[in-house]
């Protein structure tokens, strides 16, 4: 949702170097995107309608009427909440004297009430945005001095925000955050803030993360405050682990078949962590009196997943629900109840707004992430690291299959037989590791080309495939823009089945276990109303129209049987001309509620 990237040191290029990085950050929004940089005594805004990564940055110099010299910029590419796709709503915004230049991720809730307030004033506005407020109370305050100003205007916002300020009168870069991330970079001799890493990750692998209601200083340093206490804070400097190369496409088209591709690795990477991180988790379950796992879209269906995994292998019972809908079931949670995020960004807002939930109620909050360092990292007791590598598709795949990984473990770990899970898990990577080849691709894409124009396709599960069935369903909805709808096998002939009619595609995903019987004969019924079968399997069988094997992997099945689909909904995305890393409507992270 949105993504923000600023630079300040000794070069002075920093605004093409603000837009480069943005383009790292595309995934984050899309829609359009601007810049804003400091030359002499002017803040200088450029903006464009459309994708950033469409911009020749050896053009900005024509388009500007300054010299673009400076080496302080900051920019950001959009994903709209608050007003339509245009430039006057693309950021960064101008407060009424153009001294100041804002760029804001998040929502300001009570900025309905700030913009009458400002207009009584004798503001106007050029947006409809809620960030126009932000830049406008700045100046409203600026006889306190530009710091205090800031400080004054931040203290007057409802809702989440990281936001980025350049002030023309001021050579220093202000950053604060509340519920958004911001992360600052350190360089030689020079900063870099973002919203996510990869913006940087060619300059530097030194991080220090911003907190809620902290503010940074940036001049020939970097200072932090506490906004609260009104006091300086020292931040430790944290060394990351990723490599530029793993944020960057490389020879792949897409970053989705990259990520869909590195599965080969990934889920070994998961679960080769210390075991004693999987033996703690596992305690906490079992000393709990209630767990929760919460989370959102593809990570809502991995906890539904983890829910029939620990009631299979370890007997256990945990609840499940999406980030959204927690808060309204608070009222079961005490201060001996466990929650569990299962987040790829550790930024959703609304997983993140039932953890804080959680633990104002006193309960323990655990989360299984793929960014270190994101807010759920931060807030929570204890965190696992899916060890995945920069997702940048929004279509998640490599971070799905690890989180299901974990969760699998976790389950084995449960039951104290963590020995046998590591065994099954790592013959299950390196079953995924044959699997993965361009004949089994051409495979696939043998039926995409035979389906690419349905209108609609269903997707039926059982057991723990079931969750599997309904991720399938939103990976093929968000990248093909097929409607696909995911059901448990058993529930079709209770309404759904009423939809099925000749040629219908209908995949049914089979796994070798004690579901097996059940969901082919649900096979049939939808066979014999004219659907058209495609077995997920690792066995064949005369209802299947089409087949696609997967390797036998006890129960781990979840984890394989989603990759064929994912490669599916590439394929089908790129046969009907949809990018599919940036689907329309969506971004990557849901930072706003
Ligand atoms: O970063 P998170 O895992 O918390 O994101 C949750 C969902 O927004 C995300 O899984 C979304 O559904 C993906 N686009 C699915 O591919």
């Amino acid at each position: 949702m949105c993504g923000i990237f600023a630079y300040k040191g000794q070069k002075t290029n920093a605004a093409q170097l603000v837009i480069n990085g943005l383009k790292k950050l595309e995934y984050r929004g899309y829609d359009s995107w601007g810049i804003a940089f400091k030359t002499d005594h002017r803040v200088n805004v450029y903006k464009e309608v459309g994708k950033i990564g469409e911009f020749d940055v050896s053009t900005l110099q024509e388009k500007v009427d300054s010299p673009t010299e400076s080496s302080m910029a900051m920019g950001h590419s959009r994903w709209a909440t608050h007003g339509g796709v245009t430039k006057e709503n693309a950021h960064p915004h101008y407060s009424a004297d153009k001294s100041i230049a804002i760029v804001h991720n998040g929502i300001i809730e009570n900025y309905v009430e700030l913009r009458k307030e400002l207009k009584e004033k004798g503001y106007s506005f050029k947006s409809e945005t809620d960030t126009e407020v932000i830049a406008h109370l700045v100046q409203e305050y600026k006889d306190l001095g530009h710091i205090e100003a800031v400080k004054k205007a931040l203290s007057r916002l409802k809702g989440r925000y990281a936001v980025l300020i350049l002030c023309a009168e001021d050579n220093r870069l202000i950053a604060a955050r509340r519920g958004s991330p911001l992360i600052v970079g350190k360089g030689d001799n020079e900063f870099f803030i973002a919203s996510d890493i990869p913006a940087f990750l060619q300059y530097t692998r030194k991080v220090m993360y911003l907190d809620d209601d902290q503010m940074v200083i940036i001049n020939d340093d970097a200072v932090f405050y506490d906004l609260k206490s009104n006091k300086e804070i020292e931040k430790r400097i944290v060394e990351i682990d990723w490599n530029a190369e793993s944020a960057e496409k490389g020879e792949f088209p897409h970053f989705m078949i990259k990520e869909i591709t590195e599965q080969k690795e990934t889920i070994t990477r998961a679960i080769n962590q210390d075991e004693k991180q999987f033996t703690h988790i596992a305690q906490e379950i079992k000393k709990a009196y209630g767990t929760y796992l919460v989370g959102c879209g593809t990570a809502g269906k991995v906890c539904l997943a983890g829910s029939y995994l620990f009631a299979k292998i370890a007997k256990r019972h945990v609840n499940v629900t999406f980030g959204s809908e927690f808060p309204s079931l608070q009222d079961f949670i005490t201060d001996r109840s466990l929650v569990i995020a299962v987040s790829q960004s550790g930024e959703t807002a609304d997983t993140l707004e039932a953890l804080e939930v959680a633990k104002k109620k006193g309960a323990k909050v655990l989360s299984i992430i793929n960014v270190e360092g994101s807010s759920m990292d931060r807030i929570s007791d204890y965190a696992i690291h899916l060890k995945a590598g920069p997702e940048k598709a929004v279509a998640s795949t490599k971070a799905t299959t690890a989180q299901l990984a974990i969760l699998t473990l976790l389950s084995y770990a449960l039951d104290n037989r963590l020995e046998e899970g590591k065994i099954l898990l790592v013959n299950t990577a390196s079953q995924i590791n044959d699997m993965l080849n361009p004949r089994y691709e051409d495979h696939i894409l043998k039926l995409a080309e035979k389906i690419q124009d349905v209108e609609s396709m269903y997707v039926i599960g059982k057991g723990s495939n079931y969750p599997m069935a309904l991720e399938a369903a939103i990976k093929l909805q968000e990248v093909s823009y097929i409607h696909a709808e995911g059901f448990a096998g058993g529930e079709l002939k209770h309404g759904p089945i009423a939809l099925i009619d000749k040629g219908v595609p209908c995949i049914a995903i089979v796994a070798n276990d004690e579901t097996k019987h059940e969901i082919i004969s649900n096979a049939i019924e939808v066979k014999s109303r004219g659907g058209y079968i495609i077995g997920i399997s690792p066995e064949n069988h005369d209802v299947f129209d089409y087949w696609i094997k997967v390797p036998e992997v006890g129960e781990a099945s979840p984890i394989v049987n989603i990759i064929p689909i994912q490669i599916l909904a590439y394929q089908l995305a790129i046969l009907r001309k949809n990018n599919p890393d940036m689907p329309r409507n969506l971004a990557k992270s849901v930072t706003v509620k």
